[in-house]
């Protein structure tokens, strides 16, 4: 498969460690929005931001009321509306199978021994729309030495709460419930995974995950697993929700790979939620850092 150079992304750019960058010019773009946040000090100086000058932030008004959240209905309005209310306290996250150390977890106890940190990362839907996400949360990796998994683990199953008295758009069919999404352990251990528990600095609202979400930026949106309550090791590859909903259209890896179409429509483009424009679809999203997870791989037949 031909990895394409990002376009619009100097290679200085494109290195973990290169996301921790400049905070006036990440506070020059964001002012507005991270003052209304009101975010410490700490948290500023490890603020960092989307590589590439086109990868403005989108408004705190357009990230929380353009969801995906299929408990909470199917319209991209319908989560920040049916999910008002939404009690995240008191949360408990299972922590089991193929792993030293299996737990159940109140939320505040899976998240004391961390510190949050903020990193603004593209964000790609399957349906070819995009956003700029200032993200708070917790690198993946370091949640999981915590837990220890076993040499046999060789993949994490992420599952959402099942409660449809709670979570309304669970009393109709649309998906198989919980919905449950996974990635191959050397994937979920890779810097850029993180678990997302902030956006803009603010505690994460409903429509968003809270308390607990995952973000995997090189990847489709549909991987990221919202309002978690169950985390698994495992030997085998996690059946996912939008694989068993339609097989023919949604991988396991979900990689975002512009050369690689969605039976129903181009992967090459992509419209940033705020703009009429299309641009170019960047593979694995513009972060080619990652690209080595895959080496050897036909991403075509692993979509
Ligand atoms: N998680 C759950 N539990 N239910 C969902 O419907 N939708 C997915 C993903 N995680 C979804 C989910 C899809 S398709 C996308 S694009 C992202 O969440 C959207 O995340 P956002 O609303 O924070 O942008």
């Amino acid at each position: 498969m031909l990895i394409r150079p990002p376009a619009d992304i100097p290679s200085s750019e494109i290195t973990p460690e290169a996301l921790y960058v400049n905070r006036r010019d990440f506070l020059g773009r964001a002012a507005g929005a991270l003052a209304a946040a009101s975010i410490g000090g700490a948290a500023l100086a490890a603020t960092a931001r989307a590589q590439g000058d086109d990868d403005k932030p989108n408004t705190y008004e357009d990230i929380t009321t353009y969801n995906n959240f299929y408990e909470f209905g199917t319209d991209k309005s319908d989560p920040a509306e049916n999910a008002k209310g939404f009690k995240t306290r008191p949360w408990t996250v299972k922590v089991d199978g193929m792993v030293k150390k299996p737990a159940e977890y109140q939320i505040e106890d899976f998240l004391k021994p961390h510190k949050l940190e903020d990193r603004v990362y593209r964000h790609r839907c399957v349906e070819a729309w995009s956003m700029v996400i200032p993200w708070q949360g917790i690198p993946m990796a370091e949640v999981i030495k915590r837990f220890d998994p076993l040499p046999s683990a060789k993949f994490v199953q992420f599952q959402t709460l099942l409660d449809p008295q709670r979570m309304p758009g669970q009393q109709r069919a649309v998906l198989q419930w919980p919905y449950t999404e996974g990635l191959r352990l050397d994937e979920a251990m890779h810097p850029l995974a993180m678990f997302g528990t902030g956006i803009y600095g603010k505690t994460l609202l409903p429509q968003n995950g809270a308390p607990l979400r995952t973000i995997i930026p090189w990847k489709y949106g549909f991987k990221a697993t919202k309002s978690i309550v169950r985390i698994t090791f495992t030997d085998t590859m996690p059946r996912t929700t939008w694989n068993l909903a339609a097989p023919n259209e949604y991988g396991f890896y979900a990689n975002v790979n512009p050369e690689v179409d969605h039976p129903r429509w181009t992967q090459s483009k992509e419209r940033r939620i705020g703009e009429f424009r299309r641009r170019a679809t960047l593979m694995f999203n513009g972060y080619p850092a990652v690209a080595s997870l895959y080496r050897g791989m036909d991403l075509r037949a692993n979509y």
